[in-house]
């Protein structure tokens, strides 16, 4: 297998992104230079780089896409609403629609709020848990992600974590005054959590978690225990359903574990790869962004020039509609985790020790032979080697991007079995990394 070959064209691009977005990239992606490349389209499961390369595709847009990329449904759905006009502030027919499915496939649901972006769902779901409950405090899992509001940029990837339930920064300019309001809790241990809650109950006005938190699949029991301990202690439950939500079940994590929360955020799958995210929760809660009530203690102010915009809302709505029909979550996680059981086999017949993880839709591999359930655990992986296995994919014309492989109803049962092969080749440029 060889390097993908670059044009001239796309060296350009490449050369020209470096000078005017801070390290040539969108803030997403950090590919080593000479594999770097310029997205120039997508079809189906598959892109194309500027110079003509062809990729499965893993990424699928950091997981919208998961019904793949251009589809003719969705397409056609934005470009009607486009003919309608491009955004008005106000209400539209595609949001109060794309607001009433998702009140009927999540549990938690009466009512939703949009966003932007998932990142601004969480900041609004801690919002809403500070506005109801009259507390500061919040509490999220260690390595738990939320985007990159301030409340969310903490004990992400701590190197060196500190002591239960201290906070840690993940990145600079964060004001301290916000870190001192955040606990955090090691995810799969209840006992632990369920201590923290109880000791901080007054001051705790919601948890925050990731149901599956990052590749980390939630231990039986571990979300019942942790929304019966929120329950008596009335703190606020907050799913942030942004990867989970329409793709671990067509009702999302709640659904899948059978487990409802106080509010849900969404994000990717709703808005069909428009910018477009959600809160959603009961209608007690959602009150808060009541402006009949502005002169209450609880009043939260929302807007946004973008929320609700029409062609993300009718992209997003296409979307559910394709994902709602017979049989496509059987058929989608059956090919998940044909690749997911295919990778871990391939795993155990070399000579590399890695367990895969995730759910069957989204996995990766944690290269170590200790076994895996919280944040610590996975600092005994050889992230490395991670590297080394996604670089040998792009040889074998596969593309993830680091940290998981999203799967999604696009791909076929032939790209599942060129994944395999190429998983296979990329274990073997593991075993010769490790010499
Ligand atoms: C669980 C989770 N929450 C929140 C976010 C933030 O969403 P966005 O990137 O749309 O701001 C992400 C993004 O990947 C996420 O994975």
């Amino acid at each position: 297998m060889t390097m993908p070959q670059h044009s001239s064209v796309e060296n350009d691009l490449l050369a020209r992104a470096r000078k005017v977005l801070p390290q040539g990239s969108l803030g997403n992606v950090h590919l080593p230079d000479e594999y770097d490349f310029v997205v120039s389209r997508g079809l189906g499961s598959k892109i194309w780089d500027s110079s003509g390369n062809e990729y499965i595709d893993y990424l699928l847009g950091s997981g919208p896409m998961i019904l793949g990329h251009a589809h003719p449904l969705v397409n056609k759905a934005s470009m009607d609403a486009l003919k309608e006009g491009t955004t008005f502030f106000t209400q539209n027919r595609y949001a109060i629609e794309l607001a009433e499915e998702i009140v009927k496939a999540v549990p938690c649901a009466e009512q939703v709020r949009f966003t932007t972006s998932g990142s601004e769902a969480t900041f609004q779901a801690l919002r809403i848990a500070r506005a109801k409950s009259g507390k500061d405090k919040v509490l999220k899992f260690e390595g738990g992600y939320h985007g990159i509001n301030d409340y969310a940029s903490i004990s992400v990837t701590p190197d060196n974590p500190l002591p239960f339930p201290v906070p840690k920064k993940s990145i600079a300019g964060i004001p301290q005054a916000v870190v001192d309001t955040v606990l955090i809790a090691p995810f799969n241990d209840i006992e632990t959590t369920v201590s923290v809650i109880e000791e901080h109950a007054k001051d705790l006005a919601a948890v925050i978690v990731e149901p599956v938190q990052r590749l980390l699949e939630p231990r039986d029991g571990f979300l019942h225990a942790l929304s019966d301990a929120c329950k008596r202690n009335g703190v606020i439950l907050i799913f942030d359903e942004v990867v989970t939500g329409f793709r671990l079940a067509y009702g999302g994590a709640q659904e899948f574990y059978g487990v409802t929360p106080d509010l849900a955020t969404l994000g990717k799958v709703v808005g069909g790869g428009m910018p477009l995210a959600a809160v959603a929760g009961s209608a007690e809660l959602m009150s808060v962004y009541d402006s009949t009530i502005a002169s209450s203690e609880e009043y939260v102010h929302q807007g946004g020039t973008l929320n609700g915009n029409p062609l993300a809302c009718a992209a997003g709505l296409a979307s559910l509609k394709e994902l709602n029909k017979p049989s496509v979550y059987e058929t989608y996680h059956s090919r998940g985790r044909k690749l997911k059981q295919g990778l871990q086999k391939i795993l155990d017949a070399s000579g590399v020790s890695g367990f895969v993880s995730g759910s069957d839709v989204f996995f990766d591999i944690f290269f170590t032979d200790q076994p895996i359930f919280d944040y610590r655990s996975t600092l005994s992986s050889d992230k490395r080697l991670n590297g080394v296995f996604d670089r040998a994919l792009i040889h074998h014309g596969v593309f993830k991007n680091a940290g998981k492989v999203y799967v999604g109803t696009c791909h076929t049962e032939d790209d599942v079995n060129v994944t395999l092969e190429a998983f296979t080749y990329a274990i073997s440029a593991v075993e010769n990394a490790l010499g």
